[in-house]
């Protein structure tokens, strides 16, 4: 059994009593008042619904903390060194879509730093949750990253580009590079939610993970569950801080530097 602090309870109890509407929502999902933000990209009822549940729940047990959120986006609080940074829902097309593949993700960030990480998929009760310094966990049990070493038994995920989130040179770059994986590995796959992608990689269900224009509410919690786990995590440069462009590639520590140099960004 885990040893947990209070933070982590507090997000782990904020995720669960946000997904029991979220849920009742996905059963209806057809009901829902959907509004469109962009190609590919919806926002619905439910999207706002969550979110607002829990900066009630977070903002209760800490109220002195600030927001990063997918939805409402920057809200200051008293104590500038610390925020919650949120995407209520992480895979919105899924869920539109009656996919039961998405999440609620939360990460703590103080002084700048992610130190504590929450992704709850909660149609197959897996909670992955990770803070600083005290390894990675699936609900109540301790996930490492897989131990393959060989890129053509591994399995990738990744997210392929949909609508005009990259340009056209921007996409042939991504097939070329997509082409690059399929014939070195077992296989490539698209599930729609880099924060499920990045906890399965913890998991070691995936051997990594590569996707290009996230933002931060994406990847916060699971750059931290990765790296917690035994994975590198860095940008599509090779280099450290994936938050300021978007760009992510997480794998064991084996397979880091292979995928990184069939899917490496040029400066
Ligand atoms: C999206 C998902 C998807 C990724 C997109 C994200 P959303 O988040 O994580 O897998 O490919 O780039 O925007 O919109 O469902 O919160
Ligand atoms: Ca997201
Ligand atoms: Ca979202």
């Amino acid at each position: 059994m885990a040893n947990e602090s209070a933070t982590i309870t507090v997000m782990k109890m904020a995720a669960r009593k946000a997904s029991i509407r979220l849920k009742r929502d996905y059963g209806e999902v057809g009901h829902l008042l959907i509004s469109k933000k962009g190609p590919g990209d919806f926002v619905t009822a439910a999207d706002v619904r969550t979110e607002k549940i829990l900066r009630e729940e977070l903002g209760k047990a800490r109220p002195d903390f600030g927001f990063l959120m997918e939805e409402s986006g920057e809200i200051r609080g008293n104590d500038y060194n610390r925020r919650w940074i949120v995407d209520p829902i992480d895979g919105t097309t899924n869920f539109i879509h009656g996919l039961a593949h998405f999440s609620i993700c939360i990460a703590l960030e103080e002084y700048g730093q992610v130190t504590a990480g929450l992704i709850f998929d909660p149609i197959n009760e897996e909670l992955f949750w990770a803070e600083k310094g005290t390894g990675a966990y699936l609900n109540d049990q301790r996930v490492r990253v897989s131990s393959q070493q060989n890129l053509k038994n591994s399995i990738f995920a990744t997210g392929i580009p949909f609508g005009n989130n990259l340009s056209k040179i921007e996409q042939n770059d991504f097939l070329q590079k997509m082409q690059g994986v399929m014939s070195a590995s077992a296989g490539i796959r698209r599930f729609g939610s880099a924060s499920l992608d990045l906890a399965y990689v913890a998991a070691g269900r995936f051997e990594g993970y590569w996707e290009n224009k996230l933002n931060l509410w994406d990847i916060a919690a699971g750059i931290l569950i990765v790296r917690e786990a035994g994975g590198i995590v860095t940008d599509l440069y090779g280099k450290d801080y994936m938050a300021t462009n978007g760009s992510i590639i997480a794998a064991n520590p084996s397979l880091h530097k292979p995928l990184l140099d069939l899917v490496k960004l040029k400066v």
